[in-house]
C-alpha cells in the first residue's frame, strides 16, 4: 500500500522505512498529514543551552513578571478562594465569565474599541484564540496573508491547518498597502483562496514597527474590497514608551475584524487568559470551538484577574511595565549604537522587540552556536518567515534581561558579529561560510521564545 511520507515522498511499505533506521517513532506513519508542520525547531536544542544562567538571553518573549505587585496578587488570590472558592474551582461558561468580559471592554476602550461584552470570547491565552480561529477558517491549501516577518507560533498554527502562509512586506510604517494589493491580485490570479490577513499592527513581534495612523484605513479598505477578514493580534498595544500608539484596527471596523487581546503582557502569562472580540456569527462559532477544545477556560484564572482589575491599580501597573521596558529598550539601543554602530535596527515605540539587520554575507542562524558559546542568545530571523527569508536578521528581546545584562549581551553579540565579519572579509570569494540547511524552516521554537 502506498502511503504518503511527511517529507513529501512516498513509500510502498511501512516496514521498509523502519528498516532504513530513519524512523525511531513506531507511530510515524499514523500521524495526520497536518502534523508535518509540527517539527521542533533546529535551534531548540541550542535554546536549552541558552537558558543557563551564565547566558544572556535576548531570545525570549517573557514579560518581566517580577515587576508585578506580589502582595496585591497574593491578596487577590486569597480573597477569590475565601469568597468565591466553589465558583473558582468549578467549570465555567465556554464563553468566559460575564464580569470579566465587561472588564475586558474597559481594557479595550483604552485602544479605541467599543462593542458588547457579549461578543467577547475568553480563551486560554490569545494563542488559543489563534488556534480556534484557524480551526474555523483554514482548509488545506488556503492562503493566510501575514506580515513578513511574523509571529512564529501563529505560523506554526497556520501550517498545522495546512495553510499556505504568504508574507507581505513591511517598512518602518508597518504593512505596505500597495504590496498587500499586489499580493492579493497575484494570488487571486493564481486561483488561490485567501482566507484572512493575520496582522500585528502595533509594536510588532518580531519587527518592532507599528502600522501608521494613515495606513490603517487603507489596509482595512483593501481587505474589505477583497472580502478578506482581518485577524488583528494585539498583545503589546498598551505597552507604549512615549505617546500612545494608534487606536486598534478594530476601533475603525467591526464586521471585518476579529480582534485578539491578552493579559499575558500587561499582567502575567501564567494565568493563560486572553480573548477574542468577534462579529456575532464568528463569536458563536468560537464559543462552540472553545467548548469543544477545553469545555471552559480556567474559572480560577478568570476570577483572579477579574478581582485584580476590580481592586488593583492595573492602569498604574501597566505604566510601571512601560517604564521598565522603556529603560530596557533605551539601554539596548544605546548599547547597539556603541558596540555595533555600522548595523541597522528598528526603534520600537512600544512592545518587546528590536529587529536587527546584519551586513551582507552574514547568517544569523549559522552564527547562533557561536553566539551561545560567547554566552549570548537571540532568535534568528528565519524563525519568523514561512519561506526561509530572514537569514540576515535577528530578533533581540529586551523584555526580560536587566539593563546591565542587556549591555553585556550586546557587547558579547558584537564580539560574535565582528568575528564573523572578519572571517568573511578574510575569506571573501572562497564560498559561503554557512551550510545551506541553515536557511530552512520556522518550525516550533520552545514556548518561552514566542
Ligand atoms: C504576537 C503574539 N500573539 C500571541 C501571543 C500569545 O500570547 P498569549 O500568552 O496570550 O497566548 C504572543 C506571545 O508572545 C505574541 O507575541
Amino acid at each position: 500500500m502506498e502511503k504518503r511520507r511527511k517529507n513529501g515522498g512516498t513509500v510502498t511499505d511501512q516496514g521498509s522505512q523502519a528498516s532504513t533506521g530513519n524512523n525511531l517513532d513506531p507511530w510515524y506513519f499514523n500521524y495526520a498529514e497536518r502534523t508535518s508542520g509540527l517539527a521542533a525547531s533546529e535551534v531548540r536544542a541550542l535554546f536549552a543551552v541558552a537558558s543557563r544562567p551564565e547566558v544572556v538571553s535576548l531570545a525570549g518573549g517573557m514579560p518581566y513578571v517580577s515587576a508585578l505587585p506580589q502582595d496585591i496578587l497574593n491578596g487577590t488570590l486569597e480573597k477569590v478562594m475565601r469568597e468565591r472558592g466553589p465558583v473558582a474551582l468549578q467549570y465555567g461558561s465556554g464563553q468566559g465569565h460575564e464580569r470579566l468580559r465587561e472588564q475586558i471592554m474597559e481594557v479595550m476602550a483604552l485602544e479605541g474599541i467599543s462593542g458588547s461584552p457579549g461578543d467577547v470570547v475568553i480563551t486560554t491565552g490569545s494563542q488559543h484564540a489563534l488556534e480556534l480561529f484557524s480551526k474555523l477558517f483554514i482548509d488545506p491549501g488556503d492562503v493566510v496573508l501575514s506580515e513578513g516577518p511574523s509571529y512564529v507560533t501563529a505560523m506554526v498554527i497556520f501550517k498545522s491547518y495546512q495553510a499556505q502562509v504568504e508574507h507581505v512586506p513591511m517598512d518602518e510604517h508597518g504593512l505596505i498597502p500597495e504590496a498587500l494589493s499586489e499580493h492579493i491580485a497575484r494570488l487571486k490570479a493564481a486561483g488561490k483562496r485567501i482566507k484572512f490577513l493575520y496582522t500585528i499592527p502595533t509594536f510588532h513581534n518580531p519587527a518592532g514597527v507599528t502600522l501608521s495612523e494613515e495606513r490603517r484605513p487603507e489596509i482595512l479598505r483593501i481587505a474589505r474590497e477583497n472580502n478578506i477578514l482581518v485577524l488583528e493580534d494585539n498583545p503589546y498595544g498598551l505597552l507604549y514608551f512615549g505617546k500612545k500608539g494608534p487606536d486598534a484596527l478594530r476601533a475603525q471596523e467591526e464586521e471585518g475584524v476579529v480582534y485578539l487581546g491578552t493579559f499575558s503582557k500587561t499582567l502575567a502569562p501564567g494565568f493563560r487568559v486572553g480573548w477574542a472580540l468577534a462579529p456575532h456569527a464568528i463569536r458563536e462559532k468560537l464559543i462552540l470551538a472553545n467548548e469543544a477544545a477545553v469545555l471552559s477556560p480556567s474559572s480560577f484564572s478568570q476570577l483572579v484577574i477579574s478581582e485584580y482589575l476590580e481592586q488593583a491599580d492595573w492602569r498604574g501597573q501597566i505604566d510601571t511595565f512601560r517604564g521598565v521596558y522603556r529603560e530596557r529598550k533605551e539601554t539596548m539601543l544605546s548599547a547597539l549604537a556603541e558596540y555595533l554602530p555600522e548595523l541597522s535596527w528598528t526603534d520600537p515605540a512600544g512592545g518587546f522587540y528590536v529587529w536587527l539587520t546584519l551586513p551582507e554575507g552574514l547568517d544569523s542562524k549559522a552564527m547562533l552556536p557561536r553566539a551561545v558559546r560567547e554566552l549570548v542568545a537571540y532568535t534568528p530571523g528565519t524563525a519568523f518567515y514561512a519561506d526561509g527569508q530572514g537569514g540576515r536578521n535577528m530578533r533581540l528581546s529586551f523584555c526580560y534581561p536587566t539593563p546591565e545584562q542587556i549591555r553585556v549581551g550586546i557587547r558579547r553579540l558584537s564580539t560574535v558579529i565582528n568575528g564573523e565579519q572578519d572571517l568573511l572579509d578574510t575569506f571573501a570569494g572562497t564560498g559561503p561560510l554557512d551550510h545551506p540547511s541553515s536557511r530552512r524552516d520556522y518550525s516550533a521554537p520552545p514556548p518561552d521564545i514566542n
